[in-house]
């Protein structure tokens, strides 16, 4: 296994290396790489990269689809700080990109950004045709991010307030969706791509699912007591536009005891199918101490 910043920096790389497509009208991809670029934990991507490593060594041919998943993060950054969505001016401690480029260039750049994924991911795939698990994973990526997925938690997350009945059932299935589903499908898709067996699949997604509702709780938590420049995006905006999440239902004691039930419960999942569990035992641990 390696540590996170070498899976974060094969990410890096491969992004860097896209700034020499000149196929792309210059306005759009500067417009894409303006988001993708920028700091950010590349907590997916690594995820993704880490999986696949747990049970194969050649972590560099799967770079692909670990940019993939995080293009399509990225992607979903900027439509969600978009002023129909959330209304944000700071990202990944910069303008948003709505602010920079405005909002119809923003739009595309999201776009462009779910698209290209898809792209890169199949370009990948056809270079392995021996096997169909690159197609099964990228079929696990685009679940994940879809309209069971991602986006069912995001048009829920934006019709929903802290005012509504079912608060309790609502909130687990926004978080399920919007924010953990993703982080499932980024470990479902390296472990796929690695040939796991369906236990093993299974107990990585159940460590996705915990850690990723373990994720947005401190999202939550850290929308209130974060710090603007360690953060790199605004804060208290949920409690202003009412928005409903884990702390305004429960309180931020709470919400964090949640958080940490929930890690030691991905932890034990991890622990108990994977000898070489440490990296993704750190890592959720890491989480839930994060001020970004
Ligand atoms: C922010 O994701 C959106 C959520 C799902 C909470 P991250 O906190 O992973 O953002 P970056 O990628 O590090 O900027
Ligand atoms: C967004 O959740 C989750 C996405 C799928 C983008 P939030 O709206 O809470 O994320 P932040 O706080 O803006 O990063
Ligand atoms: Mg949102
Ligand atoms: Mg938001
Ligand atoms: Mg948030």
């Amino acid at each position: 296994m390696l540590k996170y910043e070498e899976y974060k920096t094969l990410v890096e790389n491969y992004i860097d290396s896209l700034k020499q497509n000149n196929e792309i009208p210059s306005l759009l991809l500067e417009a894409m790489l303006y988001s993708l670029s920028q700091k950010g934990k590349r907590l997916r991507a690594v995820l993704l990269l880490a999986s696949y490593n747990l049970l194969n060594e050649d972590v560099e041919n799967v770079v692909p689809y670990a940019v993939a998943i995080e293009m399509i993060h990225t992607y979903s950054l900027i439509h969600d700080d978009l002023p129909a969505m959330d209304n944000d001016t700071l990202r990944r401690g910069q303008p948003t990109n709505h602010i920079k480029y405005g909002e119809d260039v923003a739009i595309l750049a999201g776009d462009g950004l779910l698209n290209y994924a898809f792209e890169i991911a199949l370009e990948a795939a056809i270079k392995s045709l021996d096997s169909v698990n690159p197609l099964k994973a990228i079929k696990a990526i685009a679940n994940a991010a879809g309209v069971t997925g991602m986006i069912a938690g995001q048009i829920t997350d934006i019709k929903a307030s802290s005012k509504d009945e079912n608060k309790v059932t609502k909130i687990s299935y926004i978080h399920e969706k919007k924010t953990a589903s993703l982080i499932i499908g980024a470990i479902s898709a390296g472990l796929i791509l690695a040939k796991a067996t369906e236990e093993q699949i299974k107990a990585g997604e159940i460590f996705g699912y915990n850690l990723g509702i373990s994720f947005q709780i401190i999202d939550d938590i850290l929308d209130i007591v974060g710090k603007e420049e360690e953060l790199g995006k605004s804060i208290g905006k949920d409690i202003d536009d009412n928005k409903l999440t884990y702390t305004s239902i429960y309180g931020i004691e709470k919400s964090r005891e949640q958080a940490k039930l929930l890690t030691n419960r991905a932890c034990e999942e991890i622990k108990s199918h994977f000898p070489k569990s440490d990296f993704f035992v750190e890592l959720a641990n890491s989480m839930l101490d994060r001020v970004k």
